[in-house]
């Protein structure tokens, strides 16, 4: 059974303090659930405010971290980039690579992203790999071969195991920060068919472990259901993750319907 995920991005927002104080509250409002039935739980705040974010969940409260980028050399002359090795010197363990804004505003391909993951899994963090259709793609029937064609360029030349160890996150760009929820069994074949294609590229086995989420305008009334789709392991959640009630209720909600055995 995969253990399913509630991953918050909270994109560009926050200062350093606001940031603890919305990790504290989290941290305040989940305190008393059971930590071996609850999801992998992560946060993702800017890179400024990592550090201080790493320091309060130190003791380990059941809360991971997740960075929103990295690049994918060490070190070096480049100028405004932030290594893996850097990360993980501050207890990040999972990263986000491949976000919708990450493509359409700064140029991300899916040739930056393959070599983002492999440097992410080299240096043992996991990978979250988003990738999803837009509007026009979409009304243009044309989702299922960009979702297909996203997953096997940015899965290139991963071992088995590296891309069993990795997490998915499909986001329709027309759902995220829109309100507009995709169908749940609509999000639930989609998630399938990345599955299915990640089964061609790395074998069943790998297909069977991975988990995949679903992002874009999750919150606390959507859920339940999205969490028993067959295929849907978890969200990425941005929005709703700013919240700690909202958050809080999304690691319940996910709790309710999949409980990790
Ligand atoms: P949203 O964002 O939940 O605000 O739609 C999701 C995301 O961008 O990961």
């Amino acid at each position: 059974m995969r253990k399913p995920i509630i991953a918050g991005n909270w994109k560009l927002n926050k200062t350093v303090e606001e940031a603890t104080e919305l990790v504290e509250d989290i941290k305040v409002k989940i305190m008393d659930l059971d930590k071996n039935q609850m999801p992998t739980v992560i946060v993702s705040p800017v890179f400024t405010a990592l550090k201080s974010i790493a320091d309060i969940l130190e003791h380990g409260q059941g809360i991971h971290l997740g960075a929103q980028n990295c690049y994918w050399q060490d070190s070096g002359a480049f100028t405004g980039e932030v290594s893996v090795p850097m990360l993980k010197d501050i207890c990040v363990t999972y990263v986000i690579i491949g976000h919708s804004e990450r493509r359409q505003y700064f140029g991300e391909t899916d040739e930056n992203i393959n070599l983002k993951a492999k440097a992410i899994l080299n240096h043992g963090l996991i990978p979250i790999i988003c990738c999803g259709e837009t509007l026009e793609q979409r009304e243009s029937g044309q989702t299922d071969n960009v979702v297909k064609n996203q997953i096997i360029a940015d899965l290139k030349d991963l071992t088995e195991e590296q891309t069993a160890k990795s997490v998915i996150a499909y986001e329709p760009v027309w759902a995220i920060g829109t309100g507009k929820t995709c169908e749940s069994s609509e999000a639930n074949r989609v998630i399938k068919l990345i599955r299915d294609t990640v089964a061609e590229v790395s074998g069943r086995d790998a297909a069977d472990k991975i988990r995949i989420l679903y992002g874009g305008s999750v919150k606390p009334s959507t859920i339940e259901e999205q969490m028993s789709q067959s295929d849907i392991d978890g969200a990425l959640v941005g929005g709703a993750s700013l919240k700690a009630e909202d958050f809080a209720q999304l690691i319940k909600g996910t709790m309710l319907v999949r409980a990790p055995k």
